[in-house]
């Protein structure tokens, strides 16, 4: 695996792998890498010959109270897990690499945007997609993976890629859940062994309404609130959203059908985390 900091020579080294016409996979990290962002280089491994990862915790998507100074960041431990997977380049570049001074362009996301995750994180898609969009430019993979468990980000991705006409695929991969049921994410390190016990909820609350589908039940309403009774069980979580709702558009959606999404969004202590699931069908979206 090559480590390399610089646009120009990540650049070059990509020559020789996109003359040979075999594909180049993008998976785009913030580094602090677990067995979730590991599963992404699998999926990418299986489409292409040549795997891109990126390693860069993004200042632009961070809001100003947000965890941008104390993001966990290991970039030896991610440079080990990385080529472990074999990733063939780690494109690990510092950020007056990427933004430039006078750096005058965004790539601002529509209305989409704007609701859940974005509801209380403003600008913060403008950030992912900004860099998600310079990353393209730069690698020009053929293909690009991201995790479902940031599904709100997968589709405004999806929906750049298609409104700037990027020639990219953009596959989205299943979430890697501890055996307990709670989603791998980076911000995991930040809870408490109490707090890690009680972010269980945001999964269980999300089984119990698939259980509930399951059995036959369609209407969101009573879905949402199943899923509200299970989270209300552990008072300290503080629910920011539990809801059904398309899994492309994200519209609330009023009767679940298979492909339907439900994602929750909870703060576990100080930690925001969010999770989701597809009702019915594993794997609709990929
Ligand atoms: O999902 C992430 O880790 C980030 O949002 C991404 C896509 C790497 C952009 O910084």
């Amino acid at each position: 695996m090559q480590i390399i900091e610089r646009i120009e020579p990540l650049r070059l080294a990509l020559e020789e792998p996109r003359r040979g016409g075999k594909g180049i996979a993008l998976v785009p990290t913030m580094g602090a890498l677990h067995e979730g962002h590991l599963a992404l280089v699998d999926r990418a491994r299986e489409r292409a010959h040549t795997v891109v990862m990126s390693l860069f915790v993004n200042p632009l998507q961070f809001g100003p109270n947000e965890d941008f100074a104390r993001y966990p960041r290991d970039r030896e431990g991610d440079a080990r897990l990385a080529e472990s997977r074999r990733v063939d380049f780690l494109f690990a570049p510092q950020p007056d690499e990427l933004y430039r001074a006078g750096r005058a362009i965004s790539v601002v996301p529509a209305a989409l945007a704007s609701r859940w995750d974005g509801a209380s994180r403003p600008g913060h898609f403008t950030g992912v997609l900004t860099v998600v969009a310079k990353l393209f430019n730069i690698v020009q993979p053929d293909v690009a993976v991201f995790g479902q468990k940031d599904i709100q980000q997968a589709m405004l991705i999806r929906a750049m890629v298609r409104d700037l006409d990027f020639p990219i695929r953009v596959v989205v991969a299943p979430t890697v859940r501890e055996k307990d049921g709670v989603a791998l994410s980076s911000r995991n390190a930040y809870l408490s062994a109490v707090d890690r016990k009680r972010a269980r909820v945001l999964s269980r609350a999300l089984f119990a309404m698939r259980d509930a589908f399951d059995a036959g039940e369609t209407s969101s309403a009573a879905l949402e609130t199943l899923g509200n009774t299970v989270v209300g069980a552990e008072p300290t979580v503080k629910l920011e959203y539990l809801a059904v709702m398309d899994a492309v558009s994200l519209e609330p959606a009023p009767i679940a059908t298979a492909g339907t999404l439900v994602a929750i969004a909870a703060r576990v202590g100080t930690t925001r985390l969010i999770d989701n699931i597809i009702l019915g069908d594993p794997d609709p979206i990929g």
